[in-house]
């Protein structure tokens, strides 16, 4: 018997998912890559590991972090920018993994985003009760470049606002493999992640990653 998977939704399958015009959930998109982006991972933060910077108002981030990439995403007293340096070793980020670059480069692409060169990964990690408040991703040079975000390990729910902080708030629960990419004119959306519940998941145990890639500069 031959299955037609796509039998009720011709031009638009089941595994990708329109939270408004140009912003798009790739269900299970990394999911081949899992393994292969953690083990990658793994060599990254030995170089840059994990760490909770301070927001400018002070406070201690729950959510820890690292980059690789020409650029990392970094937030201290005098506020949030992308620097080449680590200003916890002094070096250069590590270099960003050609499993990263190929997934991120692809997933733009099905999502409808062509030529996304990223010089950015943020890669965050939630431990239970960690959560990010809404924001913009506005640091980046230009916003012509969408930004292209993976999950991995347990399951988080993503909010995805408007381009006012107060616009009603999309709630979208993002499981191990998920992609979400936004650009153009769903850009500047604010978005956020709802504290982590506690969870085991075999390739992370009882964290959840996820990576964001910008083209920074
Ligand atoms: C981010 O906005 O940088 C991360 C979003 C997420 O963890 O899903
Ligand atoms: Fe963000």
């Amino acid at each position: 018997m031959i299955l037609n998977l796509f039998a009720n939704s011709e031009s638009s399958p089941q595994w990708r998912e329109e939270l408004c015009p140009e912003a798009i959930v790739l269900r299970g998109f990394a999911m081949p890559d899992g393994a292969d982006l953690l083990a990658a991972l793994q060599e990254i933060t030995i170089q840059a590991p994990f760490r909770h910077m301070m927001t400018p108002g002070g406070f201690r981030m729950s959510v820890a972090m690292s980059n690789c990439g020409g650029y990392g995403w970094v937030s201290d007293h005098t506020g949030y920018r992308y620097d080449a340096i680590d200003p916890a070793s002094g070096k250069t980020w590590p270099p960003m993994p050609a499993v990263f670059l190929r997934l991120a480069r692809n997933a733009a692409m099905t999502a409808g985003f062509a030529n996304f060169e990223p010089d950015a990964c943020l890669i965050n990690r939630y431990q239970p009760g960690a959560r990010l408040s809404l924001h913009q991703d506005r640091n980046e040079r230009s916003l012509d470049h969408p930004i292209v975000s993976v999950s991995l390990g347990l399951p988080a729910v993503f909010l995805f606002g408007g381009l006012r902080r107060n616009d009603q708030v999309l709630r979208v629960l993002l499981t191990h493999g998920d992609v979400v990419a936004w650009g153009g004119s769903a850009r500047l959306r604010y978005h956020g992640v709802l504290p982590l519940k506690p969870g085991y998941h075999p390739l992370t145990t009882g964290h959840r990653i996820n990576l964001t890639f910008r083209k920074a500069a």
